[in-house]
């Protein structure tokens, strides 16, 4: 009989409870919470205004969404989570079937005035419109954002470059007497959970997020706390589409030192080069800010290959002028030799009608000549000269013939000379040009060479500086 009466009884407890005291309006209409309750609402909740209320902040970073260098503007996506102490919040679960936690509309209550300091833009979503209070006064607010902030942008080092980018909590008017602002994550935790629930890094690498707390050191200061978060550049793109294409065009240039000096092509080659170099600046004059004090080391790298193009650009130009000099007086040479053989030419027509009854004329007309050309007509003259006349003018017009080519062949034979002479003894300004060119090729590669090093060296440092 004992046994079925106490199961009654545990049956009547359990039965009343949830019927009487189980929702949570029965837990706000314990607490009087009421959204006109200006108990909740109004003021810090505290009994005694000396108790500052103690804040607990955690951050989380989700997403960088964009980081525009020119704008020095960086967009994160972060989820807050803020909590404190309400005192006037308090509530037995075992009276209320256990219920431990309510959610209700952040209208109702108090919450901490928190901003950022580099926030530019409010963000347009609605903030969470529900707050979690528990049964020992707790509050707990969430909330994610799409943070519009500035961040002084470090663009020496662009694209190797890492920026670290500030978001600094604090409230609005209260001072430390009111709030205190404290982390409630840790560095390595931050860093952890960030990199977790990371989804989207735009070009970044999230490297870490480093929480610090600058307590006020009087009570009429503010408590601040600092999420700095560090990043690194992913760099490939910006190689691949900017620093090689730049490096192809100087190697284009170098290549360019053989093509031969003589015609303008050249010369528009370089200037098409250096043009494109040109397209190249203005795209990187699109992306960097202008605001920066110390110039990048990109900039330096693009002016300085502009500059080094532009230097062999100008070598062209004089070389050309050089050589300019030098084939205006071969002009005159060739105009000499040619007249020297139109004379000879005009004698030797004039001998050849001699021919016909002179011999010995003839022969003195082709001894004007190189030997190895003219030896043959001479010889073969006298066999003509025995034959009747119908003959004679037809061998006269073989004779011609064969001394047409002959002119033909000497021609190319005295370019061939003159081409060899040249050679062995140049005019002095194609000399001096040759000389030029030589001198400044090697020059130019050792300056093309430790220009790169030293940019290159440069980078690398940076880098170093950054990661110790
Ligand atoms: C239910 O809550 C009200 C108000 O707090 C209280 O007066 C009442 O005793 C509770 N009922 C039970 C069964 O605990
Ligand atoms: C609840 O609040 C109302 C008005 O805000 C007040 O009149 C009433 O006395 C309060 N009740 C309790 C139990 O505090
Ligand atoms: C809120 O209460 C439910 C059950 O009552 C529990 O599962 C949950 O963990 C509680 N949440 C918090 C934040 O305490
Ligand atoms: C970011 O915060 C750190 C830590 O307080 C500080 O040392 C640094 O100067 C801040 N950077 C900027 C850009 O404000
Ligand atoms: C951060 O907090 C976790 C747990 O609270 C702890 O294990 C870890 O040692 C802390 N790290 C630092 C750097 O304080
Ligand atoms: C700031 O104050 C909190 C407690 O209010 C303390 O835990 C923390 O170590 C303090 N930080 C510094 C840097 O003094």
């Amino acid at each position: 009989m004992m046994l079925p009466g106490f199961l009654f009884l545990l049956f009547l407890t359990d039965g009343v409870y949830p019927e009487r005291n189980c929702s949570y309006q029965d837990v706000l209409n314990h607490l009087n919470l009421t959204k006109n309750n200006e108990l909740y609402s109004m003021s810090r909740p505290v009994k005694n205004y000396k108790h500052p209320t103690q804040v607990y902040l955690e951050v989380l970073l989700y997403a960088i969404l964009d980081v525009v260098e020119k704008d020095q503007k960086f967009i994160p996506y972060v989820w807050t989570v803020v909590r404190w102490h309400n005192e006037y919040i308090s509530w037995d679960p075992n009276e209320f079937c256990g219920i431990n936690n309510v959610s209700l509309p952040t209208e109702v209550l108090w919450k901490p005035d928190l901003t950022i300091e580099e926030m530019t833009e409010k963000d347009k979503a609605p903030p969470s419109p529900y707050l979690t209070i528990n049964d020992k006064g707790d509050v707990e607010v969430q909330n994610d954002q799409v943070l519009v902030s500035t961040c002084m942008m470090q663009i020496y080092k662009f694209p190797f470059d890492i920026q670290s980018c500030n978001l600094s909590f604090k409230s609005i008017i209260h001072t430390a007497r009111d709030i205190r602002l404290q982390p409630s994550d840790n560095s390595s935790e931050a860093t952890e959970w960030s990199r977790e629930g990371m989804r989207t890094q735009y070009e970044w690498l999230f490297i870490n997020m480093i929480v610090t707390a600058n307590n006020a050191s009087n009570m009429v200061d503010q408590d601040i706390v600092i999420y700095t978060i560090t990043m690194k550049r992913r760099s490939v793109l910006y190689i691949v589409n900017f620093l090689a294409p730049i490096m192809f065009f100087l190697c284009l240039d170098l290549s360019s030192f053989l093509i031969s000096d003589s015609g303008g092509e050249k010369l528009s080659f370089k200037v098409t080069v250096l043009l494109a170099v040109t397209v190249l600046q203005l795209i990187l004059n699109e992306i960097l800010p202008s605001s920066s004090n110390r110039i990048p080391l990109i900039a330096l790298y693009c002016i300085g290959i502009f500059a080094l193009m532009l230097l062999s650009l100008l070598e062209t130009i004089v070389v050309m002028h050089l050589m300019e000099k030098d084939s205006a007086c071969e002009d005159n040479d060739a105009h000499k030799d040619q007249s020297l053989s139109e004379d000879c030419n005009k004698q030797r027509k004039a001998n050849l009608h001699n021919c016909h009854g002179e011999e010995h004329k003839w022969t003195e007309c082709a001894c004007i000549y190189d030997v190895s050309t003219s030896e043959t007509p001479c010889e073969l003259l006298p066999v003509a000269k025995e034959d009747n006349s119908s003959k004679l003018t037809e061998e006269y017009h073989a004779l011609e013939k064969l001394s047409d080519e002959l002119r033909e062949m000497e021609k190319t034979l005295s370019l061939l000379l003159s081409n060899r002479k040249e050679g062995e003894k140049p005019c002095y300004w194609t000399k001096v040009a040759k000389k030029v060119n030589r001198v400044f090729f090697i020059f130019y590669v050792t300056v093309v060479t430790l220009f790169l090093i030293i940019i290159f060296v440069q980078w690398n440092n940076a880098d170093g500086v950054i990661a110790t």
